[in-house]
């Protein structure tokens, strides 16, 4: 099995045959993780904020989701916070769903054989998941609107690090071997990092100062969890549907 990271959505190629794992740790992959394991029914993600109107003029009964500038649009239901995500609001509920970065980098792996959605909060759900189809693993990086995310990359390097410890002869792709060892160097000689030494990574890196400044320190404290939920989102048929531990489930379209 070969691994590899891709940190720019435009250097995605050769995908028809292999799993690829989309990460926006702040906040689009957190985010949705979140809808879904309080019991959202799918996701829509959509390009522009013009397109997810269009999809709400169609049916009202959908809920406009997702941010510009890390804020809810006009007209929309919910921003991208986690928080907005409480199952109260969303339980059972169809969400069309548009970010800067998240849903363009998802709707860049469409050729992919298989579509998976990953952060922290769901780290090894979806190495698992990944692990469960057998194919060729990459990792894409949604990034900061065309930038290198650096939130985005240590996350795929923690990935790559559980991957290559539950793999043997595992192929570790140049982009893969980057983050995996520097991963390492943050660790160190520690065999994991707890959740509150990612939380100051995140707070420290571009998009997670922006955060801060825009009053958004919860969100960053809740990306930084690791594993607090066994979802496995998987994109298929233009939409988002959750996988639940090992198991797929039918909840309807
Ligand atoms: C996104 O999720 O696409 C962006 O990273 C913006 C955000 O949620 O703050």
């Amino acid at each position: 099995m070969k691994i590899d990271i891709v940190y720019n959505r435009k250097e995605l190629t050769e995908i028809e045959n292999k799993t690829v794992i989309v990460i926006d740790v702040l906040r689009a992959s957190s985010a949705i993780v979140t809808a879904f394991a309080n019991g959202s029914k799918s996701i829509t993600p959509v390009l522009e904020v013009e397109d997810a109107l269009k999809l709400y003029n169609r049916d009202n009964t959908l809920l406009l989701c997702g941010e510009r500038k890390g804020l809810k649009p006009d007209n929309f239901h919910f921003g991208n916070s986690p928080f907005d995500y409480k199952r109260e609001y969303i339980e059972d509920r169809n969400l069309i769903y548009t970010t800067t970065n998240g849903t363009k980098a998802l709707l860049a792996a469409k050729k992919a054989k298989h579509i998976l959605i990953g952060a922290f909060v769901n780290l090894r759900a979806v190495v698992n998941k990944a692990l469960s189809f057998g194919n060729d693993i990459t990792i894409l990086c949604a990034g900061r609107e065309g930038e290198f995310s650096l939130e985005d990359a240590f996350c795929a390097g923690l990935m790559v690090t559980t991957i290559n410890s539950l793999v043997c002869n595992l192929d570790i792709e140049d982009g893969a071997r980057w983050g995996y060892n520097a991963v390492k160097s943050v660790k160190g000689v520690l065999d994991v990092l707890n959740d509150s030494e990612i939380q100051t990574f995140l707070a420290n890196t571009k998009h997670g100062k922006y955060l801060l400044s825009i009053g958004l320190q919860n969100d960053i404290e809740f990306c930084a969890c690791q594993n607090i939920f066994d979802i496995t989102p998987e994109y298929n048929m233009n939409k988002l549907m959750t996988v639940v531990g090992s198991m797929s489930f039918s909840i309807g379209k």
